[in-house]
């Protein structure tokens, strides 16, 4: 509708161009939380670097042939009245002119080929200098679980990992085909059931950087996001020393709106399907493990901040918010009533050890 609309209000090129930033999403001229124009680690300025050398390789074919074939439309268009609108001669043939154009597309070929398989082994071999950690990510539909295997942490939706540290991601699924993408540091490589598949990346810098499914796996695929989050070795450390730790007990905090919604996570289900340590169950792995939600920036996969009125709204009505999730069901069941809802929110706020 667009498109059509700058047609006919604009000529054209410029209807075409206009279309063409719409379409991209004009993320080289705005500070894009998805843009891989931003590379902050080694993988995405090597898929970058790939990115301009083949542009640059197919800018280069297309103003030479669109020089030719503008030259020779130009200089050979029949004139009116000076005799020339029947056919010119017409030749066959030119051995040299052939092999030319032959050996020129191998060699441009090349030019793209050799940095491309020097990039391929770059991404899946982990650098040996210095320490690897390593995260096991789990694409379930809509959201991700990280594992430290090596720290014995497991979390939800927000990977934090130490900046300047090479990191090995093992890549699972719980069920369909998913993808892991963090586009300012690396990706993209698919999550495939029954296949081990695995990347690495590095962050420069402190951050937060966005993550994103990229690979179609149902109704709600463009609400799986993720966050990682780079911080320095102290942090890193505080953080996972954190996170061994169990859920925070509102009994023990005097916290009695919070206390009040641990006994309705308990009787309204949510606790078959959400796990939070130290409540002495065991909680499902349907959805995310919840122990330290308190803490985490976003709810509902990436979706939203974690504020008191975005959780809430979660709450009420999941599906609005992320069509075809697993926790409709549960929540319908339960018709859960607006003072329990705040007690339910006041409850997993205040799972933070921060
Ligand atoms: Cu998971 Cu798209």
């Amino acid at each position: 509708m667009l498109v059509s609309f700058l047609c006919t209000k604009l000529k054209l090129p410029w209807a075409i161009l206009l279309a063409g930033l719409f379409l991209s999403g004009c993320s080289v001229f705005i500070d894009a939380h998805q843009t891989t124009f931003d590379p902050k680690g080694p993988i995405a300025r090597d898929q970058l670097t790939l990115f301009y050398i083949t542009l640059g390789v197919v800018t280069f074919i297309f103003v030479v042939v669109a020089s030719i074939l503008l030259y020779a439309v130009v200089r050979y268009r029949a004139k009116p009245g000076s005799g020339q609108e029947t056919l010119p001669e017409q030749t066959h043939g030119n051995p040299l002119l052939e092999a030319g154009v032959v050996a020129a597309s191998i060699a441009l070929l090349v030019v793209i080929a050799v940095p491309t398989v020097r990039s391929a082994i770059y991404i899946y071999t982990v650098p040996e200098d210095g320490e690897i950690l390593e995260v096991t990510a789990t694409g379930y539909q809509w959201w991700w679980t990280f594992e430290y295997p090596e720290l014995g942490v497991m979390t939800a939706n927000e990977m934090w990992i130490p900046k300047e540290t090479n990191i090995r991601i093992n890549l699972r699924t719980q069920d369909v085909i998913h993808s892991f993408w963090v586009p300012k540091l690396a990706g993209k490589v698919d999550m495939i059931p029954n296949r081990n598949n695995w990347m690495w990346l590095r962050a420069d810098e402190e951050g937060m950087f966005h993550g994103q499914c990229a690979e179609f796996c149902g109704e709600s695929h463009a609400n799986m996001l993720f966050r990682v989050i780079s911080v320095g070795r102290d942090e890193f450390d505080a953080w996972v020393a954190r996170q061994r730790q169990p859920g925070r007990d509102p009994a023990t905090a005097d916290d009695p709106l919070a206390l009040a919604g641990r006994e309705l996570f308990q009787t309204k289900g949510c606790v078959q399907c959400h796990h939070v340590e130290g409540l002495g169950l065991d909680g499902g792995i349907l959805g995310p493990d919840l122990t330290h939600f308190g803490e985490r920036h976003t709810v509902a996969a990436g979706l939203l901040a974690n504020t008191p009125e975005n959780l809430a709204a979660w709450i009420r009505d999941p599906e609005r918010i992320k069509p075809g999730n697993l926790m409709t069901a549960g929540v319908v069941n339960q018709n859960l009533t607006e003072p329990e809802i705040e007690r339910l929110v006041a409850y997993l706020k205040s799972l933070n050890l921060n």
